[in-house]
């Protein structure tokens, strides 16, 4: 295989296990010897003068510890506080100050008296055209979702743990994850949309926003049961774009599966009602 067609192959590869929640892959050291190969070939490098004594490493950057703080909003009510954190947000010096992130915020979407908040990673291009998260081809599996519990979207809160598109070279539609810097610069909101809400279930949308919330560990380990959050109960679940991939691969059953015994918990949990159908949908037999 050419050596372009295999590193996209394993670059599809990884961005698959990274959406499933994984943040490390086993590699074999018969692998790990032959990736450089594949990743040199293509270059033909010429041949290069010895090279002068590396200079010594920059001093060790730390992210900063998240900063879990709620953020003191004006307004009476639910909606006036929301649109004063929404404009707080708009002028983010933290989030603005890293110089990594669109112009354009994407806040939220959704009733502001819901019982249940999804949160997801970051708006890509189409949220970003539209200004409201979950537009795209991941949006319309989530809505999907969302049908099959029996909520419109406009019952549910929807937000996202990274309030800006992550700028990319090159960027075109190209998306790409938050770094944890982008999340914490943006924590703050999501705790005090969290606050104003009050939400009696949070679902969080794959391992990024999970991780950005505080929580450690593989989607594959941390879904299935409830964790919490300052009081609140929080599924973690697949995100939408990593049950499309699996869709596309022809391998997305299991996924499914899972999010929808995930979502059932969530139903139970809402006190919702739920039919013979909803509860078989998945059953064998
Ligand atoms: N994926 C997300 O995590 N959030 C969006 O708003 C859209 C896609």
């Amino acid at each position: 295989m050419p050596a372009p067609q295999a590193i996209a192959l394993l670059k599809d590869y990884l961005e698959q296990r990274r959406l499933a929640g994984e943040t490390h892959v086993k590699v074999t050291p018969e692998a790990l010897a032959k990736l450089p190969q594949v990743v040199r070939r293509p270059l033909a490098l010429p041949e290069l003068p010895p090279e002068a004594p590396p200079p010594p490493p920059p001093p060790a950057v730390v992210a900063p510890e998240p900063v879990r703080r709620i953020l003191s909003v004006s307004g009476a009510t639910k909606e006036e506080k929301l649109a004063a954190l929404r404009a707080m947000a708009e002028k983010s010096p933290t989030a603005r100050g890293l110089g990594t992130l669109r112009d354009e915020m994407v806040f939220a979407v959704g009733n502001p008296d819901a019982r249940l908040m999804l949160i997801g990673e970051a708006p890509g291009a189409e949220e970003e055209r539209q200004r409201e998260p979950f537009v795209g081809p991941a949006g319309q599996k989530l809505t999907q979702i969302l049908k099959a519990m029996g909520l419109e979207r406009d019952a549910v809160y929807i937000s996202n743990i990274c309030k800006f598109r992550p700028a990319m070279e090159d960027q075109g539609s190209k998306n790409r994850a938050p770094t944890p810097e982008e999340m914490n610069a943006c924590l703050p909101y999501v705790l005090t949309e969290i606050d104003i809400i009050r939400p009696e279930v949070i679902v969080a949308l794959g391992g990024t926003a999970a991780t950005g919330l505080g929580f450690e560990g593989s989607v594959t380990r941390l879904r299935g049961s409830f964790r919490e959050m300052d009081g609140a109960p929080v599924m973690i679940t697949f995100h939408p774009s990593y049950l499309l991939r699996e869709e596309r691969m022809g391998t997305g059953t299991t996924a499914k599966r899972q999010v929808w015994e995930d979502m059932l918990q969530v139903m139970e949990k809402l006190g919702l009602p739920i039919s013979e159908k909803q509860r078989g949908y998945f059953r064998q037999g």
